[in-house]
């Protein structure tokens, strides 16, 4: 099932929450009028309408909506030239896509609105799959009809739908969609976007943990939401580690003991080095082993170690390693080649114990980071 992350734009891709603010304050002011935040914060991210009308009853004062919505439209660019993007919206933005992800405009701003703020940060809504604005539904956020329709026309499960919002109603919008809602802290801050029912808060896109596909965002959410297991990141995937760890006694035999009869299954004619292999899967706890097996066209050999992490990925999908056995015959143990080294790199933690066994008894541990301290990493490419 696709996935999808639905923007909010004022406070969440730009930092133009505020820019309401300053032009309702302005507009009051015309009227010889002083409104202060408390007057309008409640009110923002329910549309321009809402904005002004809302405002006007807190504080007691009659307007002309019309008028008050051209005062906003001809001082907004002015201001908007002032403002910056929320760090890292943009590439976000692209990166998503990048990686499968739909990714579309759910905002209660009118679509000039839109469509100026995304100009200020080198967007445009063709860099999206779905813009929604005001116009498209009846019933302004907090209602979750605009985040329901956004679902709807991508086609994505609301557990699988991301809203990244700021105000009060926006995230009550979101949450009413069955969505799972972030909330960037630019308006409300920490606390009370979490008290409005956030799921997870985020200063900044920057921050956003990393991910390197759609089947990655729940656990990158639980990252972000620092609820259930921790999701670690090994190489390209992020893996939830089991509790059944490297340092267990128990855990070490096993280990221990499928390298060495990973080892008499080698297939080594040609040099009659037999070596064994068993990584530990940090998200599963199983154990899996593998020996070098040899061919005529000696390239075509395949090692322990590679053997080892080949099949894990078989049977589980996206791995980390918590363990590494090398068992051997000789003395001292073989170590794993740099091939296997730059392998496993995708795979492993710098702090991965690597345990090296020979038939003499012969044990001798390392990290992965004593091996080999700086791989060529995925995030190079
Ligand atoms: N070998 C491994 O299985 N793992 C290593 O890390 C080093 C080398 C195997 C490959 C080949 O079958 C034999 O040892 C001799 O190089």
């Amino acid at each position: 099932m696709a996935k999808a992350f639905l923007f909010d734009v004022d406070g969440v891709l730009t930092d133009s929450a505020d820019i309401s603010k300053e032009l309702v304050k302005r507009y009051f002011l015309l009227l010889g009028k002083t409104v202060g935040e408390e007057d309008i914060i409640p009110n923002l991210g329910m549309g321009m309408n809402a904005l002004f009308i809302n405002t006007a009853e807190r504080v007691g004062v009659k307007i002309d909506l019309e008028e008050a919505l051209s005062f906003f439209r001809e001082n907004y660019a002015l201001i908007l030239k002032e403002k910056k993007e929320i760090p890292g919206a943009s590439a976000f933005v692209m990166d998503a896509r990048k990686k499968g992800v739909l990714t579309a405009v759910v905002s209660s701003a009118p679509l000039w609105r839109v469509e100026e703020n995304l100009a200020s940060i080198s967007l445009s809504p063709s860099d999206f799959d779905l813009v929604l604005t005001e116009r498209d539904v009846k019933r302004n956020k907090p209602y979750p009809d605009i985040y329901t329709k956004a679902m709807v026309e991508l086609g994505v499960d609301k557990k699988d739908a991301v809203v990244f919002e700021d105000s009060i109603s926006g995230i009550k919008s979101g949450k009413e969609s069955g969505a799972t809602v972030v909330a960037l802290t630019t308006t409300l801050g920490r606390e009370k976007a979490k008290s409005c029912g956030a799921d997870a808060t985020l200063d900044s896109f920057l921050l956003f943990p990393r991910y390197s596909s759609s089947s990655d965002l729940p656990s990158a959410l639980r990252e972000l939401s620092g609820s259930g297991r921790k999701a670690i990141r090994y190489g390209a995937n992020w893996i939830e580690s089991l509790e059944r760890k490297a340092n267990n006694e128990e855990v070490m035999k096993e280990a221990v003991d499928k390298a060495f009869s990973a080892m008499e299954h080698a297939y080594s004619p040609y040099s009659n080095f037999k070596v064994g292999a068993a990584v530990l899967s940090s998200g599963s706890g199983r154990i899996y082993s593998g020996c070098n097996v040899e061919n005529a066209s000696y390239g075509a050999t395949i090692c322990a170690e590679r053997n080892a992490i080949t099949t894990a990925i078989t049977n589980e999908g996206a791995i980390g390693i918590d363990l590494l056995v090398v068992a051997s015959g000789c003395n001292p143990p073989a170590m794993p080649c740099a091939m296997c080294l730059q392998f496993m790199s995708e795979f492993i933690r710098p702090e991965t114990p690597i345990v090296l066994v020979n038939t003499m008894g012969v044990v001798e541990n390392y990290k992965f980071s004593d091996l080999l301290p700086h791989p060529f990493d995925y995030e190079a490419l």
